[in-house]
């Protein structure tokens, strides 16, 4: 450690994604990503629509030494420069979780380094303070393709959800929508566009939870309208045309806009009325990727007279410089944990707030 500053390797291997990185923080200068190295599996799993657990902790324990070393060498650091190291201890697939957590207690256990368990969505709910350093509180939306929930962020340690969905994440719903219209994954960016040529006001798809009070989302039921819609052009023309298609992505990524906005407009008036201003409302993950659902959230903050934050997209998506940096908050802050650090598969990030329902194909949600 020099004069204050702390240095920190995270580790990320949850979900689909192996990845290692060594974040630093400067009292004068501030936070600083030395080294961020990512190995995505998509081309592993493509041949089954969908992450296969097994799969993905092999990968995992075949990749992690490797990231880790890559991450060292382009940070120019030996293990023994760093101050602790920061894994991902969960939410998400076991295999893949223990994988990175036995890697951080073999590392800690051979250099003395400490240990810091890190929640993989506390790794997502803290990066606009890596990012733009911006002070508690603020809001957050995550929204991904496992993702999916609104959050106050008051301490690294806590933060109160204000909602999230009930069944699908929105990314998983675009995944889905593409593969029913012939489009391919990830679904995405495929539909968006797919949209940017559509009609979005052809088909009028059901806006889930609207009309309920409260932050909670659904997902599911829009997709299946967007089955029964396809459906229903193929038994009266006996197939959809490519404006058929278009105007189908571009009605569904509407609705997941209008929904989203909504859905943020009641977030924001609950953070305003308990937090001081200036307020910041920040969201993250592979979905904040479309211009659409952008443009929506930017413009309810706008009206709310908000700040609107969106971390570099390769920060959104899964990342071991959030892990870093979330390790280096809890650090700065005292915690620290043992050899008896487990990995867990469900860790609400707020544990007072109702469990959630259902699982994602990413795995479970927290
Ligand atoms: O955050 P991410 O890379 O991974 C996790 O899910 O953790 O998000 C990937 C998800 C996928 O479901 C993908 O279809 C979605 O984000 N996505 C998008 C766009 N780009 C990626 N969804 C809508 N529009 C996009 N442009
Ligand atoms: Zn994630």
């Amino acid at each position: 450690m020099m004069s204050g500053s702390l240095t920190i390797l995270g580790i990320e291997s949850s979900c689909d994604d192996t990845a290692a990185a060594i974040v630093c923080h400067h009292p004068v200068t501030g936070a600083a990503i030395l080294s961020s190295v990512v190995e995505g599996q998509t081309s592993l799993h493509a041949p089954f629509g969908g992450v296969v657990p097994e799969i993905a902790a092999r990968a995992h324990a075949e990749r992690l030494d490797h990231c880790v070393e890559r991450a060292l060498a382009q940070a120019g650091l030996t293990l023994r420069q760093l101050d602790a190291v920061a894994v991902t201890a969960g939410p998400g697939l076991i295999g893949g979780v223990l994988s990175g957590v036995m890697l951080a207690k073999g590392i800690s256990a051979a250099t003395g380094l400490p240990l810091i368990g890190v929640n993989h969505l506390a790794g997502h709910a803290l990066t606009p303070r890596l990012t733009d350093d911006i002070a508690f509180p603020y809001l957050m939306l995550l929204v991904s393709g496992g993702h999916c929930q609104f959050l106050i962020v008051h301490a690294p340690d806590r933060f109160e959800r204000l909602g999230g969905t009930i069944d699908d994440a929105p990314g998983e719903a675009f995944d889905k929508v593409a593969k029913l219209l012939g489009l391919p994954q990830p679904g995405g960016p495929a539909i968006e566009a797919e949209a940017a040529h559509g009609d979005p006001t052809r088909f009028r798809f059901p806006r889930p939870l609207l009309d309920r009070p409260g932050c909670d989302l659904s997902f599911s039921g829009l997709k299946t309208a967007v089955l029964r819609a396809r459906d229903d052009l193929i038994s009266r023309q006996s197939g959809i045309t490519v404006q058929d298609r278009r105007d189908l992505a571009a009605g569904f990524q509407a609705a997941v806009a209008a929904v989203l906005a909504e859905k943020t407009r009641r977030a924001l008036d609950h953070h305003l009325a308990q937090s001081p201003s200036p307020a910041t409302f920040a969201v993250a993950g592979g979905v904040a990727a479309n211009t659409a659902i952008r443009t929506a959230l930017q413009s309810v903050c706008y009206t709310t007279g908000i700040r609107f934050l969106a971390p570099p997209l390769a920060l959104c998506t899964d990342n071991a410089a959030m892990i870093a940096w979330a390790g280096l908050e809890r650090f700065r802050s005292g915690g620290t944990d043992g050899m008896d650090l487990i990995a867990r598969p469900r860790w609400p990030l707020d544990p007072t707030a109702a469990p959630m329902i259902g699982s994602g194909k990413k795995g479970a949600k927290a």
